[in-house]
C-alpha cells in the first residue's frame, strides 16, 4: 500500500488551479458543513490536543493534534509555533504537516503540508463564526497582528462580507509595512490604525499575534461599537491571552471547542460558571448567533484538527481531480504479515 504524499510544489498546484478566492470558499462550506454535522450529533468533535513546550532557543510549542471519523479515517496534525522563526530563520512562525490513517488498518494513507492548510482553515473557521456572530454589512475590519494568519483572516472575511477597508495593527514596523503589498490580492483598502482607533472603528477584529505568554491584552477596552465581533485566534498557551478580560466577561463567547478554549484559549480566564458556547452548535442552529448579533461577541478559536481533517479533504479532493501528488511505500509491508524479514522486492530504480 502506498502513501499519497501533497508536498509544497502540489499544495501550491492546487490553488493555482482551484484559485484562492475559490479554495477559500470551498474551506468556509466544508467547515460549515462539518460544524453542523458536529452540532447534529452525526460527528464526534475533535479529542483535546497535546503538546511539548519548550522555551529555549525559541519559546513555542509542537503539538499533536488528532481528530477521527470512525470507519473511515483518522487525521493527525503535527503543527509547532514557534514565533522566533520569522526573524531568526526566515521560516514560518507555524510550522505543521497533516498525515492521514486508515481507520481500520492504521496504514498511513496521505501525508501533506500543513502551513498553507492551517493558514486557509484557520481563516475559513473565523468567516464561519463571523458569518453567523458579525453583522452582514460589516464593513470596516481591524487586525491586531500582521503575520501570515491576518492575509488569510483579511482573506477569507473579505469573501463573506463586504468589506471596504482593513485597520491593521503591529508591534513589529516591518510586518506592519509589509502588509498591506501580501494582502492587496484581496481587493480591500488596508490602512494602519493603533489598537484604540482599531477597538473604536471596527465591526469586525481579528487578533492573530504572537504576543508573549502574559503580556496581553493586545487591544483595549475602550470605546467600540455595540455589535463588535472579534475572532480572538492567538490564544493557544496556557498564560498567553489577547482581549481583555472585561470585554471577554460582556461579549457572548463561543469557541471552537470549548473545552480547549478554557484550558488554552482566551476563556482560560473566565469562571467555569461563564458560558461559552460551542462553534457547532450556533451552526446547527445559527438563530442562537443571530439573536446575540447587535451585541459584542466573540469567537475563541484555538484551532481543531477536524478542521485540519476537513481542509485535507479539499486539497486532496482537487489532487485527485488533477492527478496531483506522489506516491511513496513508506510502511513496510510484508509478503508474509507474520514475518517482517519477508521484504518485498524493491524496484531498482528505488533503490539508489
Ligand atoms: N486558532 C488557530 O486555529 C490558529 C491557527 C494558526 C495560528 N494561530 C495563532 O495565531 C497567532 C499568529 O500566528 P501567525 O502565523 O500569524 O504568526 P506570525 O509570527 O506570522 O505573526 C504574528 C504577528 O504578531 C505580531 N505581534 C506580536 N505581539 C503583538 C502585539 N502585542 N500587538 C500586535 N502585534 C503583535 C508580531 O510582530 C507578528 O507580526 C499565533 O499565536 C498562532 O499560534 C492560531
Amino acid at each position: 500500500m502506498e502513501t499519497w504524499i501533497l508536498d509544497r510544489r502540489d499544495v501550491a498546484a492546487v490553488m493555482a488551479l482551484v484559485g484562492r478566492d475559490a479554495l477559500m470558499e470551498r474551506v468556509v462550506e466544508r467547515l460549515t458543513e462539518g460544524l453542523a454535522d458536529i452540532g447534529h450529533g452525526r460527528r464526534e468533535l475533535s479529542p483535546l490536543r497535546d503538546g511539548f513546550e519548550r522555551s529555549e532557543p525559541v519559546p513555542g510549542i509542537l503539538e499533536w493534534m488528532p481528530h477521527r471519523d470512525p470507519g473511515d479515517s483518522i487525521t493527525i496534525k503535527t503543527v509547532a509555533y514557534s514565533p522566533g522563526n520569522p526573524e531568526r530563520f526566515s521560516l514560518p512562525t507555524i510550522i505543521g504537516t497533516v498525515a492521514r490513517y486508515d481507520d481500520t488498518t492504521g496504514a498511513l494513507t496521505a501525508l501533506m503540508d500543513g502551513v498553507l492548510l492551517t493558514a486557509v482553515r484557520t481563516g475559513a473557521a473565523s468567516a464561519v463564526a463571523s458569518r453567523l456572530l458579525a453583522r452582514p454589512d460589516s464593513r470596516t475590519l481591524g487586525l491586531v497582528g500582521a503575520g501570515a494568519q491576518a492575509v488569510t483572516q483579511l482573506h477569507a472575511l473579505s469573501l463573506v462580507f463586504p468589506l471596504e477597508r482593513a485597520l491593521v495593527w503591529d508591534t513589529d514596523p516591518a510586518h506592519l509595512e509589509s502588509f498591506a503589498r501580501r494582502a492587496a490580492f484581496t481587493g480591500v483598502p488596508v490602512q494602519v490604525a493603533d489598537p484604540a482607533r482599531i477597538a473604536a472603528e471596527a465591526d469586525i477584529v481579528s487578533t492573530a499575534t504572537s504576543v508573549a505568554v502574559g503580556a496581553g491584552p493586545v487591544l483595549p477596552d475602550t470605546a467600540h461599537r455595540e455589535h463588535l465581533h472579534i475572532n480572538a485566534v492567538g490564544a493557544d498557551l496556557v498564560g498567553k491571552t489577547e482581549l481583555p478580560l472585561t470585554w471577554l466577561r460582556r461579549a457572548f463567547v463561543a469557541a471552537d471547542h470549548p473545552e480547549q478554549a478554557r484550558r488554552e484559549g482566551e476563556c482560560q480566564r473566565l469562571a467555569p460558571a461563564d458560558p461559552v458556547t460551542g462553534l457547532a452548535e450556533l451552526v446547527a442552529e445559527p438563530q442562537r448567533a443571530e439573536d446575540r448579533r447587535d451585541g459584542p461577541t466573540v469567537f475563541d478559536s484555538t484551532g481543531i484538527a477536524l478542521e485540519d481533517a476537513l481542509a485535507m479533504e479539499v486539497f486532496l479532493e482537487v489532487a485527485a481531480e488533477h492527478g496531483l501528488g506522489s506516491r511513496m511505500s513508506i510502511e513496510h509491508h510484508p509478503a508474509d504479515a507474520l514475518d517482517p524479514y519477508a521484504l518485498q522486492p524493491v524496484p531498482a530504480a528505488a533503490s539508489l
